[in-house]
């Protein structure tokens, strides 16, 4: 079963005019996953140079156990659940009273839910279609009622948005897992900076195109004009920072029309496509505790590649000390 709550046209044209407003232009990340930006997401998560994927799966099938455990009964939501490859194991090993995938590519996400359905059938299915970092309240459902929520946020999402945005959202995720709600996040680790460049600019041009794809997909949702071939893509590691900016840049100067607004570029001029954020384990330990959160237990694979943290509410652990 699927609930579409996709952002409406008016919605993403105001958001890619305040995004193209700001200095260096940045549209948000979400917009990334069209269903060709959701295919092509998918065949990143492939290439040699990007582990990411390849090490929180086998974590999680190593550990599943021991998380679903210190999970402890509830109904599993996943946030940007994409092509829900990863969760497999927790289902099994937790066996949940339900499994709420939410994503933004509605395409992919019918996809995904109708695979799990028949991989879990004892397990139901309420997939819903939305932008999960907009969204206040979870729908009234029946397979919702009276459960504890449980979060699951893999594959180190948070680290694309910036350390603000990221606070909030695990804020709101807070109130929307309610009282006794947990939260299983996965959380990339820093790197060598080669490794980390290498990883967002694959050999085989795929994150070029998953990022160019988002201009095709602004001509076409919000008549944009861009032409793809006046920008090269770029991902570089601001150690400042501690992330990886992706970019489109500008090969000379040019406007372009977008959501019924006309937008200048001069040479070198990038717009921002997402930044990946990478959090050691005392620095997102301490994001996650200004949001209100308690981190129970943590699991990593042996290089400390990537680290899939337990969080608490805070205000739960507080009441049952
Ligand atoms: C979804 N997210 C965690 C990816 C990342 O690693 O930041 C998005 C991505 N963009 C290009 N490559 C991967």
């Amino acid at each position: 079963m699927l609930i579409d709550l996709h952002p409406q046209p008016a919605d993403m044209a105001r958001l890619v005019s305040e995004g193209m407003a700001r200095q260096p232009k940045q549209l948000p990340a979400w917009l990334l996953y069209d269903a060709e930006g959701s295919r092509l997401f998918d065949a990143i998560c492939e290439q040699p140079e990007y582990g990411l994927t390849r090490t929180e799966t086998s974590l999680l099938k190593a550990q599943a156990g021991g998380m679903a455990a210190a999970l402890g009964p509830g109904v599993l939501v996943e946030f940007g659940a994409g092509n829900a490859r990863k969760v497999g194991p927790l289902l099994e090993a937790l066996q949940p009273p339900a499994y709420v995938p939410l994503d933004i590519s509605a395409e992919h996400l019918a996809a995904a839910c109708h695979q799990l359905q028949g991989q879990h059938p004892q397990v139901p299915v309420l997939g819903i279609c939305c932008d999960y970092s907009g969204l206040d309240q979870l729908p009234c459902h029946p397979l919702l009622e009276g459960q504890t929520l449980l979060g699951f946020y893999p594959g180190s999402s948070l680290g694309n948005f910036t350390p603000q945005e990221a606070q909030a959202l695990l804020v709101q995720f807070a109130q929307l897992m309610g009282p006794g709600g947990k939260l299983l996040i996965g959380i990339d680790q820093p790197k060598a900076v080669a490794r980390m460049e290498a990883a967002y600019n694959d050999a085989a041009g795929v994150s070029a195109a998953f990022a160019k794809n988002l201009l095709v997909r602004l001509n076409r949702d919000l008549g944009g004009t861009f032409d793809p071939a006046a920008f090269h893509y770029q991902a570089r590691w601001e150690a400042s920072q501690s992330r990886i900016a992706m970019g489109l840049v500008s090969e000379h100067p040019h406007s372009v029309e977008l959501a019924g607004r006309s937008w200048s570029f001069a040479a070198g001029e990038a717009l921002i496509s997402e930044y990946s954020v990478k959090y050691s384990a005392a620095a997102f330990t301490a994001l996650a505790e200004a949001a209100g959160w308690s981190c129970a237990q943590r699991w990593s694979d042996p290089n400390n590649d990537l680290a899939l943290h337990l969080l608490v509410r805070a205000d739960s652990t507080a009441t049952a000390s």
